[in-house]
């Protein structure tokens, strides 16, 4: 299946972000990349700490400023995963649980996960529905207010 200028932008950019990870625990290299409804895009990268837990995901990383700036709802979100030592290869790196909480708290049934691999072939595309079925969302609080 051969990728949109959109789609190949969106996981060169995410395979561009992956080289600013900070993951001297896991070795394990995640760059992300969003495409906001309104045309702009961002990056992020995993940011780890030596303690462990504090670790912020790619993904979260590449949403946060976007959402903070007011860019809306996520069209399409890239995410691409590789452990350092072999930054060619590895298993495909699906976005972890608690990313997929922060994707659905700004997306909406459009919402597109592509999930690539180094070499930016891409391995999954998804629906978030599809990827996080079922989830916990505003609705069950009656609603965002912000
Ligand atoms: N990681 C991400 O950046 N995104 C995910 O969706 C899965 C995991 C990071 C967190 C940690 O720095 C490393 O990958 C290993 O778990």
């Amino acid at each position: 299946m051969s990728l949109s200028p959109t789609d190949a932008r969106l996981i060169e950019a995410a395979i561009q972000a992956s080289k600013g990870a900070y993951a001297p625990y896991s070795r394990y290299h995640v760059g992300s990349a969003v495409l906001m409804r309104d045309g702009r895009m961002g990056t992020g990268a995993n940011i780890e700490n030596a303690s462990y837990g504090v670790a912020i995901c790619a993904e979260t990383n590449a949403i946060t400023t976007l959402i903070a700036e007011r860019h809306g709802i996520i069209a399409r979100l890239a995410v691409v995963a590789y452990p350092s030592e072999n930054p060619q290869g590895g298993v495909l790196g699906a976005p972890c649980g608690r990313c997929r909480q922060v994707i659905a708290e700004f997306s909406d049934s459009e919402t597109t996960v592509l999930i690539a691999y180094p070499d930016g072939r891409l391995g999954l595309q998804l629906t978030l529905d599809e990827l996080f079925p079922h989830s916990f969302g505003p609705a069950a609080l009656g609603g965002a207010t912000a």
